[in-house]
């Protein structure tokens, strides 16, 4: 236990692709010792499903069948870390690649979808003391959160950043078709009709272009604190 964890509240934390939410999500949750989830790996997964099920994401009935048979859950390993796990099977290095990020805001635009995804982060966020990162955090899944931050960067920030992680996991990739797959997918989250990605109107925003993963954290941190000391 920290000696923040007196009083537990929620943070949701939105933006647009490749922003840093996960980073800042993660440093947030250590901190306070709260939960964190990604709910973008949760999105990853059932569109990874699809793909190996080739679901025509076009049959409502078929997205309907294929989504009785997911299942997924968190699983944390030695490090602390969380892992998605998909019908038993541990995805968390399969889902970060690039034949899922060309696909998942396709799945994630289905309302079917999102209404499984978003009762399952609800259950999730039941006791409080959670920080949960996405694109409809703040906004459909929880409303109520006391602290709901829009996180921001430049695109161009955004692809190198991307570009860099992927490298460093040793995928196959060019710089160009991250900038073209993080704009595909900003474009789609934030026209589709079905929770659109958006800031929310009492969002604080933080734009970490110029910011080091300390400073972001240490800027979020103080927003933090002043509601859970209060
Ligand atoms: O890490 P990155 O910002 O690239 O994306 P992510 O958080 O892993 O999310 C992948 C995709 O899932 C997004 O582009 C959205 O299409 C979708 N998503 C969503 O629709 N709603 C959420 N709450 C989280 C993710």
């Amino acid at each position: 236990m920290t000696k923040y964890a007196l009083r537990k509240i929620t943070i949701a934390i939105d933006g647009y692709s490749s922003c840093g939410k996960s980073t800042l999500a993660k440093a947030m949750a250590r901190e306070l010792g709260y939960i964190y989830v990604d709910s973008g790996a949760m999105y990853r997964a059932i569109t990874l499903n699809f793909i190996r099920q080739h679901v025509d994401i076009s049959n409502q009935e078929e997205v309907n069948n294929a989504l009785q048979d997911i299942h997924i859950h968190f699983q944390k390993d030695k490090e602390g870390n969380n892992h998605m796990i998909l019908n038993e099977e541990d995805v968390e290095a399969e889902i970060r690649q690039m034949q899922v990020s060309s696909m998942v805001s396709q799945v994630a635009a289905i309302p079917q979808v999102r209404r499984v995804l978003v009762e399952q982060q609800r259950k999730m966020g039941q006791q409080k003391g959670i920080v949960m990162d996405g694109r409809d955090i703040g906004t459909v899944v929880f409303p109520d959160a006391e602290l709901k931050i829009f996180l921001t960067a430049s695109p161009e920030i955004r692809a190198i950043r991307r570009y860099q992680e992927l490298l460093n996991k040793n995928q196959d990739t060019s710089l160009m078709e991250v900038r073209t797959n993080l704009a595909m997918r900003d474009r789609i989250d934030s026209t589709r009709e079905d929770s659109p990605l958006r800031q929310a109107n009492d969002a604080i925003v933080i734009d970490n272009t110029y910011l080091n993963e300390a400073e972001q954290l240490q800027k979020a941190l103080d927003y933090a604190l002043t509601l859970i000391e209060t």
